[in-house]
């Protein structure tokens, strides 16, 4: 392939790429999102194997890589639950971050083209950044695989010191730059240039572990957004124009994410940085440390009853509904309501669950249809207008000590009113809390019923009842 097809077949990937965002940004037209995002990938990886810099000693070693790392993708993504995607993301960026350092490497000890003068710095200094980019994103995305997946605990790590810490270690990262750039040698380089990757690793760890429960999601879109920036550094590295293209398009991307995110949580971007917001996720509410009030359990024949009898009805799906997986069930649920005349609609809050757009996935995946299914800002003033709000393993997203208790640590995110329904039942296992490891005053409130059990298994004895 020529050089001039070549750089045809990448703009065409990179509008295609353009294409795929535009897409994804609504479940109506994410479908076609993702089938441009594959065209173009497949245009992409086409021209650069088939491309003028590939010498034909070289092919054997991509189609092996190729043949490799699509099996590997291949089997993750057919033995991925749905539950686990979150961790999947993270470990991808992850990967994105490895191969920015380690293209770094190689590209500096590469002397088949020799540099002189600017040139030969703005290569090194292409070389740094871009093994300081991809050291964070890696080791802070492993750190997030970790927490995600629970194998690392939601506690921020508070150091002592912390912010001196992480500003020590930007003065000493820039101190070893102006040691690497300008190096005599390879070998002069290469020191500086190991300390400084062990900084960024440590960095990225310390920033991720400082980050409590309830800050992941912006954590999870800004890792994003760093792994954009990652493969943009690689692109120059290798003077890819596309990886550039798509590195940029990824990385801000990802950076309108995070601003979503904070906006979602009330949150500065910058203090979610400095971490600590939320505690360890998911442990049961210790004895004597429970709100005030008694909690009121509801049989799931008694629910059927009370939405039987109800005009409107909103349901507010969380993390466990994804973990239950009833989202069919829901949508069954959803169909005899509206069958019977009643308005049934949905209230999403933009973290529920545990990556962006989760409950949205999960209903289009079940065929809700995408008009009953609104955002929080478009719904949260109706909830005083409503019968019955049915809350489906969600926790932290409709906790009113965010609005009501200054001390809470998570005072100040936006939630779901559901309180302000005229009664709220509320679907889980115990009385656990959610991720951001909080107690919930919800589920002592006169107004609100509680349904113990798995959800899928709770809505499908609903489903029954209402059916009979
Ligand atoms: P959570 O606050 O985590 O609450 C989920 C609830 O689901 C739990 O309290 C759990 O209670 C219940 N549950 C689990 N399995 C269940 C099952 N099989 N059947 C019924 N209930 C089940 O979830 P949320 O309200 O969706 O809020 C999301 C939280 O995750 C926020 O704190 C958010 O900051 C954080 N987060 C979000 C993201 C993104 S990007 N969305 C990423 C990372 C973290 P039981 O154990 O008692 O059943």
């Amino acid at each position: 392939m020529t050089q001039s097809l070549a750089t045809m077949a990448y703009i065409g990937a990179a509008i295609l790429f353009i294409l795929s965002l535009g897409g994804l940004s609504h479940p109506e037209t994410a479908r076609r999102g993702n089938l441009f995002g594959m065209i173009g990938m497949t245009i992409a990886v086409l021209a650069t194997v088939l491309g003028p810099r590939v010498t034909p000693a070289g092919v054997p070693w991509i189609v092996g890589a190729l043949v490799v790392g699509g099996a590997v993708g291949l089997y993750a993504a057919r033995k991925v639950q749905m539950t686990q995607m979150p961790e999947l993301v993270a470990l991808m960026h992850s990967l994105v971050g490895l191969a920015a350092c380690l293209v770094g490497f190689a590209s500096y000890v590469d002397t088949s083209v020799a540099y002189e003068g600017a040139e030969k710095a703005i290569h090194e200094i292409e070389i740094y950044l871009g093994i300081l980019i991809g050291a964070v994103t890696f080791s802070g995305s492993v750190i997030a695989f970790g927490k995600l997946s629970g194998k690392i605990g939601g506690k921020p790590l508070l150091l002592p010191a912390r912010h001196w810490l992480n500003l020590a270690g930007l003065l000493v990262v820039i101190w070893f730059g102006a040691d690497f750039v300008g190096a005599a040698s390879v070998e002069a380089g290469m020191t500086p240039l190991i300390i400084m990757t062990v900084i960024a690793l440590l960095f990225g760890i310390h920033m991720v572990m400082a980050i409590g429960g309830a800050d992941m999601p912006v954590v999870v879109s800004m890792l994003n957004s760093y792994s954009g920036w990652a493969a943009a550094a690689t692109g120059f590295m290798l003077s890819n124009d596309l990886l550039i293209v798509t590195g940029a398009l990824v990385g801000s991307s990802g950076a309108i994410l995070s601003y979503i995110m904070c906006r979602a949580m009330n949150r500065q971007f910058l203090s979610v940085i400095a971490g600590g917001f939320g505690t360890a996720g998911g442990a049961p509410t210790a004895a004597g440390e429970a709100p005030a009030g008694e909690v009121t359990p509801i049989s799931a024949a008694e629910t059927a009853e009370l939405l039987r009898g109800s005009k409107s009805v909103i349901i507010v799906p969380g993390y466990g509904m994804a973990v239950a997986q009833a989202q069919h069930t829901v949508y069954e649920i959803t169909k005899v309501l509206r069958e019977s005349g009643i308005n049934v609609r949905f209230g999403i809050h933009p973290v529920a669950g545990r990556m962006p757009g989760h409950m949205n996935v999960l209903l289009a995946e079940a065929k809700v249809p995408y008009d009953i299914v609104l955002e929080m800002d478009e719904i949260n003033d109706d909830f005083p207008d409503t019968d019955v709000t049915m809350v489906i393993g969600a926790n932290d997203i409709v906790n009113p000590a965010a609005q009501d208790d200054p001390a809470s640590p998570i005072a100040g995110m936006p939630v779901l009113e559901v309180w302000k329904s005229r009664t709220s039942i509320v679907m889980k296992r115990s009385m656990a809390s959610g991720y951001a490891g909080v107690d919930n005053p919800l589920f002592y409130k006169d107004n609100n019923r509680m349904l113990f059990g798995d959800a899928k298994k709770m809505l499908d004895e609903v489903l029954l009842a209402l059916k009979g």
